[in-house]
């Protein structure tokens, strides 16, 4: 199974609720996808406050143009069903889940919207930041193989993993990248979307960069962000490159050519290739269109 090819996450901004500027901010920025966070980003004293201010700004004509996620609360946690009720009428793409552990914890919210109607296309996303959550990742990730679930998407929630377990969180992640490359093995698994955890260090952008490219290399299809100035840098590097879709051109026009026409491997400027690499030179053209109409909407009047 493959995952959604032009699905474009690589950007994804957390903008906390109880922040009016962020939320205004949130709707000019040139992120893929901006998560609303009712939890970490929000203190206690905030939490009811912010709830109504999303509400009011999610309600109001300025929705920003991009996938919008909203996060909750646990819902074992005193604001978690609240929260629920709310995003469910704030209608986003997708509602996050924080410190999933099981499978139950996503099955009991697909259930809860199922009996309130929701459309299908309200999708879920976990946050994988728990010692158990990434335990049960394989099971998790089945869910994505189930029509009738309504998971796309695991997030990698780095700085709870490192307070639940006390692994430390090095400039170079080693030892954060075991768990890492499980969480990507997972997502692909069960047919998932697959973000990385942020960087919190958000005025070294050079560091940041690295950390996209390392997130690319394991397979991530984007970052999560915590500000607006890594929006661009993670746009550029989860972009497929010029180079890369020069390439991906010539594998294509080559597999049109009738002379290779049913053959399952030829060899082009002394590589060989694949139908396999056919079909993942298709899916980065596809991301590519994607992205340059992306661009053009965001240009256009
Ligand atoms: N989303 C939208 N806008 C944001 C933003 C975000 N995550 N972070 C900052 N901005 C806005 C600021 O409001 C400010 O807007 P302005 O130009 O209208 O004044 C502008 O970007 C520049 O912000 P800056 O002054 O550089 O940062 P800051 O000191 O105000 O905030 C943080 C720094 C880290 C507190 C803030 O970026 C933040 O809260 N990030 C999200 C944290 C979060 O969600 N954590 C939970 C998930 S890990
Ligand atoms: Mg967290």
């Amino acid at each position: 199974m493959q995952h959604h090819p032009a699905r474009l996450r690589r950007s994804v901004l957390y903008a906390p609720a109880s922040n009016e500027k962020a939320l205004l901010k949130s709707t000019s920025l040139a992120c893929d996808v901006v998560i609303y966070d009712l939890e970490d980003a929000v203190g206690p004293e905030e939490k009811l406050a912010a709830r109504e201010r999303l509400r009011d700004f999610l309600n109001g004509g300025d929705r920003p143009r991009c996938e919008i996620v909203v996060r909750i609360n646990a819902l074992s946690s005193i604001w978690g069903t609240e929260d629920f009720l709310a995003a469910r009428a704030m209608r986003p793409d997708a509602i996050l889940l924080p410190k999933v552990d099981r499978p139950r914890d996503i099955l009991d919210v697909d259930a809860m919207l199922d009996e309130t109607d929701a459309p299908r296309s309200l999708k879920l996303w976990a946050m994988i930041e728990t010692p158990r959550g990434v335990l049960n990742l394989g099971p998790i990730a089945e869910l994505g193989r189930d029509p009738a679930a309504r998971l796309s998407c695991l997030v990698a929630g780095t700085n709870d993993l490192a307070k639940e377990t006390g692994i430390e969180l090095t400039a170079d992640r080693r030892y954060l990248s075991p768990f890492l490359f499980q969480l990507v093995m997972a997502a692909r698994a069960g047919g998932l979307s697959v973000l990385d955890g942020v960087s919190n260090d958000f005025r070294d952008l050079e560091a940041f960069e690295a950390s996209c490219l390392e997130a690319r290399s394991m397979g991530f299809d984007g970052k999560t962000l915590i500000h607006p100035a890594q929006i661009g840098p993670a746009n550029a590097v989860f972009a497929p490159s010029s180079e890369a879709i020069a390439e991906a051109e010539a594998i294509v026009t080559a597999f049109a050519d009738p002379k290779n026409a049913g053959r399952g491997v030829i060899s082009l400027n002394g590589r060989m290739v694949e139908r396999l690499h056919l079909e993942m030179a298709q899916t980065l053209l596809a991301r590519a269109d994607a992205i340059r109409d992306k661009d053009n909407r965001e240009t256009a009047p």
